[in-house]
């Protein structure tokens, strides 16, 4: 991985005048915090990501849900709330982890007889969360595995926002994904995907079609094709039903090697 991979992309500012009385006492905290929880992330992972978002054209596949967030700011707190939950992160940690390590190893192994990935490749996956998938993929041999989400979860999972990826352009033989639905910005999150794909690498994607998210959800996919067509640089290689908690479609789809595609 390139060095800067190990680092949150972005250095946290916390908002400082009003809170210069209270460091003393909130260092104090944040270091029980830290010691406490071995999960826990830093609490300043909210600032401003300076990501120049346009709303995607109107897709009839696509449900937004951008009401529910008053700006960008309000979009990552929602997104964050659930990330950070201590109860769930504690779920995901322990009686979730294996099941879910074996099922993505699963689906892993199957797309490596494919030949859509390889133990050199490079892999990334998309708002991981804890990074189960990045454990299934190191289990089976891709050691060139990481993972993206907003809150970090080391050593699998670096800080970053699936809208403005911290990575340098075609870089990643391999990426996966199961949060589409929380995209606010469904073209960028694409976008940023094949950007850091490298021509010919290959995008593996999980989504649920004709379901309603959860309350963080900030999308809806009524079709599948709401999803390929996001997609301007890459080929489809194949879509297929899965059964993978709670979604259903796999969509394969690979860059395209020429470099003519730039929308
Ligand atoms: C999430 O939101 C609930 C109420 O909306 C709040 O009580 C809780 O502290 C929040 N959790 C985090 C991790 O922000
Ligand atoms: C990939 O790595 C796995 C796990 O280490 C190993 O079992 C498998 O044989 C490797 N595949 C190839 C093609 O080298």
């Amino acid at each position: 991985m390139p060095a800067a991979d190990s680092k949150p992309p972005r250095a946290a500012a916390l908002p400082a005048r009003p809170l210069l009385l209270a460091l003393p006492f909130l260092s104090l905290l944040l270091l029980y915090v830290y010691s406490t929880s071995p999960t826990s992330t830093s609490i300043s992972t909210t600032t401003a990501t300076a990501v120049p978002l346009t709303p995607s054209p109107p897709s009839p596949h696509i449900r937004m849900r951008r009401s529910r967030f008053s700006s960008y700011d309000d979009y990552l707190k929602h997104q964050l709330n659930k990330t950070l939950d201590p109860r769930l992160r504690r779920v995901w940690a322990t009686r979730d982890w294996r099941r879910k390590v074996t099922a993505f190893a699963a689906a892993f192994s199957s797309l490596q007889r494919e030949g859509l990935l390889s133990n050199t490749s490079r892999a990334l996956c998309v708002g991981a969360r804890l990074g189960q998938e990045v454990a299934a993929l190191r289990q089976v041999g891709v050691s060139d595995a990481v993972g993206i989400d907003l809150a970090p979860a080391p050593p699998l999972v670096v800080k970053g926002d699936f809208h403005a990826q911290p990575f340098a352009d075609d870089t990643f033989d391999f990426e996966f994904s199961n949060v589409f639905d929380h995209a606010l910005y469904p073209d960028r999150f694409a976008g940023e995907i094949e950007r850091t794909l490298r021509p010919g690498g290959v995008a593996v994607i999980h989504v649920a079609v004709h379901r309603r998210g959860d309350k963080y959800s900030a999308n809806d996919l009524l079709d599948v094709q709401g999803l390929v067509g996001l997609f301007r640089r890459c080929d489809v290689v194949r879509v297929s039903k899965v059964d993978a908690f709670g979604l259903d479609t796999e969509v394969v789809l690979r860059k395209k090697r020429s470099a003519a595609a730039h929308p």
